[in-house]
């Protein structure tokens, strides 16, 4: 049975306050589940938000790190910051990432080693753009995707990787992958890393679908039999929204 998971990655939403208040209602709030809940504020709000948790079920993540150990790269955050306080899990290769800082595939097997080598758990995000889909080109862009940043690291760093397929398309537009869509890819993922791996790795490593997942549609994704969940952005960021979708799990 792979884990469940639910995560909502905040962006670069909600002072210091903020998070507090949609922290305090989640805590509240979130049910019994078997499903993994976790969020990724923003940087500065990382510390205070793991120490508002501390009493809950609700994990907290990173949105990013640089591979390096540390250095002369201002504005970034290494793994061993992260550690110190408390966190081992970090979202890498976000297309956001991608499209607007530079980061691509190379860069991004970089910081998969580290997050790897330093025993974290990286949320590996990945997936087509909307031209790539029109000319029917998505699933080489995505076995490409996995090739260039995944398929260097030996089998044993499979445990600590998630997988989250976000089509760029369906993210923040409202435009949702079909359930249909969300599995075929995602039995399409599995696949390509039976072949390069083998069974066990493709069947045991968590596949969540992330990109205008909300309370209508969550159910639907979620029954898909590949689909382990969702990353969620944008319905994240308000208390009853993000806990339907963790009733719908
Ligand atoms: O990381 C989350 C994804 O970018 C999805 O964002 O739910 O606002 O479309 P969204």
């Amino acid at each position: 049975m792979r884990t469940q998971i639910v995560a909502g990655n905040w962006k670069m939403n909600k002072t210091m306050s903020e998070t507090e208040v949609l922290l305090s209602e989640l805590s509240a709030k979130v049910p019994d589940t078997h499903a993994q809940v976790i969020v990724a504020p923003t940087f500065v709000n990382l510390v205070s938000a793991k120490n508002s948790l501390e009493s809950s079920t609700i994990q907290v993540a990173a949105q990013n790190m640089h591979f390096a150990d540390n250095g002369a790269f201002t504005g970034e955050i290494s793994a061993d910051m992260l550690l110190d306080i408390g966190l081992d899990t970090v979202i890498l290769g976000h297309s956001e990432r991608r499209s607007l800082f530079g980061e691509d595939d190379a860069l991004l097997a970089k910081k998969m080693n580290t997050a790897i080598e330093k025993g974290m758990t990286a949320i590996f995000c990945f997936g087509e753009e909307l031209d790539d889909r029109k000319s029917g080109n998505h699933f080489s862009v995505v076995e490409n995707q996995l090739k260039e940043a995944l398929f260097h690291l030996e089998e044993k760093a499979w445990s600590q990787i998630v997988l989250a397929y976000e089509p760029v398309w369906a993210i923040g537009t409202g435009e949702t992958a079909s359930p249909e869509q969300a599995q075929e890819m995602h039995a399409f993922i599995r696949k390509t890393i039976a072949e390069a791996y083998n069974d066990g790795i493709a069947n045991n490593v968590s596949i969540l679908y992330g990109g205008s997942v909300k309370p209508g549609n969550a159910a639907d994704i979620f029954s898909k039999p590949d689909v382990d969940g969702g990353l969620i952005g944008g319905a994240s960021l308000k208390a009853d929204d993000f806990i339907a979708i963790i009733k719908a799990i």
